[in-house]
């Protein structure tokens, strides 16, 4: 598969892959090297249960649990307490972070995911939470390159794009496309794995965008041994971007 950052492969290891939306055929679950090998772990991409199960690793938790901490620990967040953001989440998987935002999360909210077993267990977290009249679950094509974003344009006071990019065939045009789904002064927050793509990477990603990069964390996350993945440190780059008013 070809990907528009350079050095990029997927024969790392993923400590807590939720599995992606590339087309594989059958695979071994392993490349020859001993690296993970996606096609299988696809093979369970679309179940429910595989959903269900990365929601049981208590690290996993750790990381929407820091992602939402980062974001609260904005000033522009805490300023209004009462201020409510229509959120995009593309990749959104089970719906955590967004339905984390519970009464901060504004009317017309879009959760999008190309896995159905992903999409099922987010629509039980909305249903759970209270959340149903304020966000929607929907499925998207991967093949698609983000070609459903454009129905969005400059409506979302926050976009989340978090541990996606390195699934993606052409990150670049997808984060154009959400850049371009941002209301004037929107935010955009994405969160990407170190050995996906470097900060530096992921900051001009933001910049041939026309984005200011406003706050950035890095931190790493012990991974216990998932999905036939080893145990593993996962290094995490965080960067939060605005749209220009
Ligand atoms: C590592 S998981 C992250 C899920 C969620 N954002 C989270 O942090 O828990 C990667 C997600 O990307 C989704 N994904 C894979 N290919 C995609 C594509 N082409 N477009 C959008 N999402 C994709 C997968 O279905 C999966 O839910």
């Amino acid at each position: 598969m070809s990907h528009e950052h350079h050095g990029h492969s997927h024969s790392h290891g993923h400590g807590h892959s939720h599995g992606h939306g590339h087309s594989h055929g059958a695979g071994e679950g392993k490349t020859g090297d001993g690296a993970v090998d996606y096609a299988e772990q696809n093979a369970n991409f679309n179940s429910e249960e595989y959903a269900r199960m990365t929601e049981t690793v208590p690290e996993w938790q750790a990381m929407v649990d820091a992602q939402r901490a980062f974001v609260a620990a904005q000033e522009w967040w805490s300023a209004e307490s009462s201020k409510t953001y229509k959120t995009l989440d593309f990749g959104c998987g089970t719906g955590r972070l967004l339905c984390g935002m519970g009464a901060r999360l504004g009317a017309g909210s879009v959760g999008l995911d190309p896995a159905a077993g992903m999409l099922t267990v987010a629509r039980e977290h909305a249903v759970e939470d209270g959340l149903t009249s304020v966000v929607t679950f929907d499925s998207i094509d991967p093949a698609k390159d983000g070609a459903e974003l454009d129905s969005f344009a400059d409506s979302f006071d926050l976009v989340l794009n978090v541990l996606v990019l390195h699934h993606l065939s052409k990150p670049k045009a997808i984060v154009e496309r959400l850049i371009k789904a941002l209301a004037p002064g929107g935010r955009i927050f994405i969160v990407e794995r170190a050995d996906g793509f470097s900060l530096d990477q992921l900051k001009s990603l933001f910049a041939a965008a026309g984005i200011e990069v406003t706050a950035e964390m890095t931190r790493d996350f012990d991974i216990p041994p998932f999905n036939g993945n080893p145990a593993t440190t996962m290094t995490a780059y965080h960067v939060l971007g605005q749209k220009a008013i």
